[in-house]
């Protein structure tokens, strides 16, 4: 078992980490939220069928339907009914049983009901489990693009158990590891500790792609742990991104307008992420801020991971690049990137020219 806190003074919480956890989920929770009202479960009908006798402990259970395409509106208004149906109260908890879709849209209707109520994440994914089951990002998508109905609102307690993986398809299992690997190139930037994640992530992959995804299960709390911890630290520090969280968004910016190009159908999120960190990483050689060796061993390390496909390439340069410019994050209408500066340190810029950033596509 591994435990740490997300730092936020009274806001502050903790986040358990242990194979198997899900067998004891209401002592899991009892002993670690003070809470004394009842709880309302969030989840969706795939993670419903599979984790039923889990979900047999709780009363309360709001289905939704699967998919990233039902994180909307329709769905938040459908999650609100039930819950005043049920005459939610103040004392209430909603507790987010899923990946991120569940866990996004879960948290936006404990910040919304009733002017705000306790939330509790149990991520069942491994991108929700190392990334956005922390740090208190909530909402839901809108016609004019993804996450931009939202508030921030942390979870009182994140419950990882990461047995459920073993139920997870493999495309799931990369789309995680997008995000773990992002944890590699930022660490010096998120934390003093010394994980030393990127020659963790180097020694495990010493092996074919079958073999390597075995080998990881063994590993997957010590993983989970590290990409929290920076996720939480970062957080800690910055808990709106007014600077240092943007680091959290090393290689989403052309990943997302990967994401974008291809109608958010072809690739999952944490490959488009991976090929953007490859598309960063080329912004830095080229503008110096890195060497070759780092570089090399950087984008050996991604795509030694098996999370590049041959049709990432050959994406129209003038789509890619629109698609930049219409990222959320854009302020003013340039481009900010978040650069390897050094081995394992991120810096955001906001002065990359344009033909140097349709250079550094894949
Ligand atoms: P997801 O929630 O859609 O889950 C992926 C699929 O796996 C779904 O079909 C789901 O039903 C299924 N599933 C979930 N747990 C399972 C299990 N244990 N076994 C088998 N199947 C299971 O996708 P995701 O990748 O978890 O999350 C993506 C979402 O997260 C996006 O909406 C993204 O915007 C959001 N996100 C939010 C943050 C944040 O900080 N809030 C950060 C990153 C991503
Ligand atoms: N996933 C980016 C963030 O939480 O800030």
């Amino acid at each position: 078992m591994k435990k740490l806190t997300v730092e936020l003074n009274e806001k502050s919480y903790p986040i358990i980490i242990k194979h198997g956890l899900l067998d004891d989920i209401k002592s899991a929770i009892e002993e670690n939220y003070k809470g004394k009202g009842r709880f309302f479960v969030i989840t969706n009908k795939t993670i419903y069928k599979l984790y039923e006798k889990v979900l047999a402990n709780f009363e309360h259970i709001i289905q939704i339907e699967d998919g990233e395409e039902c994180k909307n509106f329709i769905t938040f208004e459908y999650i609100i009914d039930k819950l005043l149906e049920a005459k939610i109260e103040r004392g209430d908890c909603i507790i987010a049983f899923g990946g991120g879709v569940v866990g996004d849209i879960a948290g936006f209707a404990a910040a919304s009901v009733l002017r705000g109520i306790d939330y509790i994440q149990i991520p069942t994914t491994l991108l929700s489990q190392v990334d956005s089951s922390v740090g208190g990002k909530t909402g839901f998508n809108h016609k004019m693009g993804k996450n931009l109905i939202g508030a921030f609102k942390q979870p009182k307690l994140v419950l990882i158990d990461p047995k459920t993986l073993n139920t997870l398809d493999i495309r799931q299992i990369k789309t995680g590891l997008g995000e773990v690997l992002k944890y590699a190139f930022i660490e010096k930037t998120a934390t003093d500790k010394d994980f030393k994640f990127f020659n963790f992530l180097k020694n495990l992959k010493n092996s074919s792609s079958e073999a390597l995804y075995g080998n990881l299960k063994s590993h997957w709390e010590e993983i989970i742990y590290i990409s929290v911890s920076m996720k939480a630290s970062v957080v800690s520090k910055d808990e709106q991104e007014k600077g240092l969280r943007a680091i959290l968004n090393f290689g989403h910016t052309f990943g997302h307008a990967v994401e974008k190009i291809t109608n958010y159908k072809k690739f999952t999120h944490g490959e488009a992420v991976a090929a953007g960190m490859i598309m960063a990483f080329n912004v830095s050689l080229k503008r110096g801020h890195i060497d070759e060796k780092y570089y090399a061993e950087a984008v050996n390390l991604i795509k030694n991971y098996n999370l590049i496909s041959d049709d990432m390439k050959n994406f129209n340069k003038d789509d890619i690049f629109n698609a930049m410019k219409s990222d959320k994050k854009v302020d003013h209408t340039k481009i900010k990137l978040v650069l390897p500066v050094k081995p394992f340190e991120v810096q955001l810029f906001d002065d990359t020219k344009e033909p140097l950033i349709k250079d550094s596509l894949l």
